[in-house]
């Protein structure tokens, strides 16, 4: 298994690439289920995670086309990729592949709108949180699907079509959304979603449907109506960049000081992560080509922060920032709203000598003047990189485990921390 060996100590300048958004990308893709025509998406990002759906997409029948590499093209711009799901050959999607990526049970919504039928498995629990699907499920009833589970699977039917209804989402659901705008999008009648997740990816996956077609109005609010339509056509769409990595790596910047330019990352996305940034100490400069942060001899002040749905600070940035506050001078508060269960970056943050205690659903950061290196483990996505974060500053040599994580969603990482000086080298198996 891969490890990554940060020698910490370095400040961060350059220039950084922000790649196509992971969970932008995720909901996209599965839109190609919706339609017997092309769906072609462009700044792909290169990432397990996405290649994995593309396996998933491939067993119901779609097939893909990766346009190749043009010569002279820099290695970290995304990929385009074509997708056609002419016909639907299998309406079943196997726990082997769910349980390995919780957001391909997204499959259920255009399935179901598209062939009045799936039987796909429940994707169970995961190292953030119990995250039920019962919202998701509640939504598809709603626009008349029948819902049964059936050993471990939900089996949706809906033999006659959808047809448009009321979905009042009592708790804010990315998923639920993206699911209820796909079902939607072919169903009899108008829909309106009440209590919409306004995450720029949502509004990203309803561009999409947009131009395929769909008739949305309101996406990016919080109620959202859909006239649905017999039948969506193929499209052209640009994924949006990812503000998670964009946030990640400002944090890094305001971590190690020295000062980073963000290519091509839109600040509207992270507005409230900026802010917290700036309290901290940073210096943030939009611009339309990206955000310039930077830190300068200054340290770095606590900031309390609480997690919350957008255009809140979002719980994707929430192990980023408690990195970030275990080097603040004095003691700041992190709160998490979203999962319950999204603190396990604290254990592996105290190897590096950070100081954090958790009261309920906060943590309660008491900064430390020096991190040390120290070997850790990575237990989800957002949580490694957090142990990164700590790393490019903790003195000595840091190890991090189970680098698959990072795989998932940061393209090319080591290569954009290194371009900008950091020491950080991926050690491969029987390296
Ligand atoms: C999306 O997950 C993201 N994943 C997550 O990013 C992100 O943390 C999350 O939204 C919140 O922003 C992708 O986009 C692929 P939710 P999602 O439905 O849609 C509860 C990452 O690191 N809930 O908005 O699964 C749920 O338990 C990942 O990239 C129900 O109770 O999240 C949570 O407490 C991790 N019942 C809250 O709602 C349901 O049926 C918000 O979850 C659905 C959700």
């Amino acid at each position: 298994m891969d490890r990554i060996r940060i020698v910490g100590g370095k400040t961060l300048n350059g220039i950084i690439p922000i790649s196509g958004a992971k969970n932008a990308a995720l909901p996209l893709m599965i839109a190609s289920l919706l339609t017997d025509r092309t769906v072609t998406l462009e700044n792909l990002p290169r990432l397990a995670d996405v290649s994995l759906l593309v396996r998933i997409l491939s067993n119901h029948g779609v097939d893909y086309s990766i346009d190749g590499r043009r010569q002279g093209e820099d290695p970290d711009s995304g990929q385009t990729v074509h997708m056609t799901a002419r016909e639907i050959v299998d309406t079943t999607a196997p726990y082997d592949l769910v349980s390995r990526m919780r957001a391909s049970f997204w499959v259920v919504a255009p399935l179901l709108a598209r062939c009045g039928e799936a039987r796909v498995s429940l994707p169970g629990g995961c190292a953030i949180g119990t995250r039920p699907v019962d919202l998701l499920l509640m939504a598809l009833e709603r626009l008349g699907a029948s819902i049964e589970i059936d050993a471990g699977y939900v089996v949706a039917k809906a033999p006659k079509g959808l047809r448009g209804g009321e979905i009042d989402f009592p708790k804010v659901t990315v998923g639920g959304t993206h699911v209820a705008l796909m079902a939607a999008a072919l169903a009899h009648g108008t829909t309106v979603i009440h209590n919409a997740a306004r995450e720029p990816e949502v509004g990203d996956l309803a561009d999409l449907l947009t131009k395929m077609g769909a008739k949305i109005r309101g996406a990016g609010t919080s109620t959202i109506e859909i006239d649905g339509v017999a039948r969506l056509n193929g499209a052209k769409h640009r994924v949006l960049p990812d503000r998670i990595e964009t946030g990640t790596y400002a944090m890094a910047a305001a971590m190690t000081g020295g000062d980073v330019f963000l290519q091509g990352a839109q600040p509207e996305h992270l507005q409230a992560a900026l802010d917290a940034l700036e309290l901290a100490g940073a210096h943030v400069e939009s611009s339309p080509e990206g955000i310039r942060v930077w830190r300068n001899g200054n340290g770095i002040r606590p900031v309390d922060v609480e997690t919350a749905p957008f255009p809140g600070f979002p719980t994707d940035l929430q192990a980023q920032f408690m990195a970030l506050m275990t080097r603040a001078e004095g003691a700041s508060r992190i709160t998490e709203k979203i999962f319950e269960n999204r603190f396990m970056h604290v254990q592996e943050l105290a190897r590096f000598g950070a100081h954090i205690r958790l009261e309920g659903d906060s943590a309660i950061i008491d900064g430390v003047p020096l991190l040390k290196g120290a070997p850790v483990m990575a237990t989800d996505l957002r949580a490694s990189v957090s142990l990164v974060i700590a790393a490019l500053v903790a003195e000595g040599e840091s190890m991090i485990q189970r680098v698959y994580h990072l795989d998932r969603g940061f393209e090319a990482l080591e290569r954009k921390l290194s371009r900008c000086g950091a020491d950080i080298t991926r050690i491969s198996v029987g390296g």
